[in-house]
């Protein structure tokens, strides 16, 4: 989608020609005598309108306006939250209309993560699917202007909003894709697009380079399906050699059937986004590939399939890691942490300054947490102070969740180093503390999006999350002006 910031005040934009002009006002907007300003100071004073976050007030054919139709949307104290939760409101009013041409405009001059959960909210509402129609309809939003009085300092928190755009709709387009359209293999062959030759590279391990990198746990779970594996490396360099890169790993199960621990029928669907952790490294790529920061950035992508068949690994079976560490694997569903710590000691090559892993790793974390935050597990106070910042900041929102070591408890196994699980209770800590067994000594946090990478039910899709997250933590906090 076209996104153009602009200078705009209100006094221009009642003549600027539009489907839709949205007008986002603060709690105590100073009043002028455009003809906006006085209509929003009536509809004000009549009770009509108000600045709390999500209250809308809907003008059709305003007096005096190019514009079509008017929306008065509060923003409260001008948040990022409370913007998200206005263009929200607003943009439900736009896809009902059909709008095409969307003019946005802040009546006062926001903040960079301000003006970035505007742009993100207006695409988050606005996408949509097509790959696997046979008549796609088009998204019926085209272009959209965002106005503010004073644009030039906000140039790159714009950039950044559109970056992260691009990136969020790249993972949600991965993640939404059928398990028959997003194969290891339509992975690998996606990251490969991402390589530009310059600043990103893309390298695909098959089985037999798994195979030599000792990759046990990783082949255990692809062992079953016809489909083979894929093991993805990205690299992105911006910054000198020297410079130690962030490391991300992302769970890149293409479909997730529980393998002979096999999952119940209903919503096994859903199933398909078990890839959401690799589709959201590929959204950052895509990002980097706009914004090309002063930075180094590695992708992991442990990619394959979990399925029945008569080669598939049983209960019970014991597994040689990457690390050495023998696992016994005691319920084939809980495959996740099985290729993610294989990939966790691959990461270890690269002596990075933090190692990150997103995975929809467990059901648990979905009780615990709900689809509102991603479970943020990390021994590391500063790398999960940073990332939790980096969830406000972009709207993405995790919750830090402990790693006692007395949750490892239920790890123990009589016939291997470790099992790969323990009981129900605490099943998302538990996971996590199985992966830092793998992380050993390097700054690592662990992002479950088991809850957040994706919607069920009437709404089913990927959310694109935590791409959000992810880039404000490697780009860090933009200057507010
Ligand atoms: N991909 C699932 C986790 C999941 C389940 C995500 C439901 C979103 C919704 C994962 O591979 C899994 O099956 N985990 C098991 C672990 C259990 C066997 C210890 C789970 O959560 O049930
Ligand atoms: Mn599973
Ligand atoms: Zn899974």
């Amino acid at each position: 989608m076209n996104f153009q910031l602009k200078t705009l005040g209100l006094a221009a934009a009642e003549r600027s020609a539009c489907d839709l002009l949205v007008v986002l006002f603060a709690e105590g907007q100073a009043t002028a005598q455009d003809k906006i300003s006085l209509l929003l100071a009536q509809a004000l004073k009549a009770g009509d309108a108000e600045a709390k976050a999500g209250k809308t007030l809907f003008v059709y054919r305003p007096a005096g306006l190019a514009a079509q139709r008017l929306v008065l949307a509060g923003i409260g104290a001008a948040s990022a939250a409370e913007v998200r939760k206005a263009v929200a409101a607003a943009m439900g009013q736009a896809q009902a209309l059909k709008v095409k041409r969307l003019l946005l405009c802040f009546a006062s001059t926001p903040d960079a993560a301000a003006l970035r959960a505007a742009v993100t909210t207006v695409a988050d509402a606005s996408y949509v699917y097509t790959h696997t129609h046979s008549k796609p309809q088009p998204r019926t939003l085209q272009a959209v202007t965002v106005g503010v009085p004073e644009s030039r300092g906000l140039k790159p928190a714009f950039a950044r909003a559109t970056a992260t755009v691009a990136g969020v709709e790249l993972a949600k387009e991965w993640a939404n894709r059928p398990g028959n359209h997003a194969t290891p293999t339509h992975l690998a062959a996606a990251a490969r697009q991402l390589a530009d030759g310059e600043r990103i590279r893309a390298e695909v391990l098959g089985p037999r380079e798994v195979a030599k990198l000792g990759m046990g746990a990783f082949m255990a779970v692809a062992q079953g399906s016809e489909q083979p594996l894929r093991f993805i490396v990205l690299r992105y360099n911006g910054a000198a050699k020297s410079v130690a890169p962030t490391v991300l790993v992302g769970k890149g199960i293409t479909f997730d059937s529980g393998g002979i621990s096999i999952k119940p029928a209903p919503e096994m669907d859903e199933m398909k986004f078990d890839m959401s952790g690799a589709a959201s490294v590929l959204g950052v790529f895509r990002a980097l590939a706009e914004l090309r920061p002063a930075l180094n950035v590695v992708g992991l992508i442990p990619a394959c399939e979990n399925l029945l068949d008569g080669r598939s690994v049983k209960p019970g079976d014991v597994v040689t890691s990457m690390s050495g560490q023998t696992i016994e694997i005691l319920n084939t569903d809980a495959e996740g942490r099985l290729i993610l710590c294989d990939a966790l000691t691959y990461a270890e090559r690269f002596k990075p300054r933090a190692v990150i892993d997103i995975a929809t790793l467990t059901g648990a974390c979905v009780i615990a947490l709900g689809a509102v935050r991603s479970g943020l597990f990390s021994a590391d106070d500063a790398l999960a102070g940073a990332l939790g910042r980096a969830g406000e900041a972009a709207q993405d929102l995790c919750w830090r969740m402990p790693l006692d070591d007395e949750y490892a408890e239920g790890l123990k196994s009589r016939f291997a180093d470790v099992a790969n699980v323990a009981g129900r209770p605490g099943g998302s800590i538990t996971a996590a503390k199985f992966l830092q067994r793998f992380a050993g000594k390097l700054p690592w946090a662990h992002l479950d999006i088991a809850g957040t990478a994706w919607r069920g039910g009437a709404a089913k899709g990927a959310t694109g999350r935590p791409v959000g997250l992810l880039l404000e933590y490697l780009l860090g906090p933009e200057a507010v002006r």
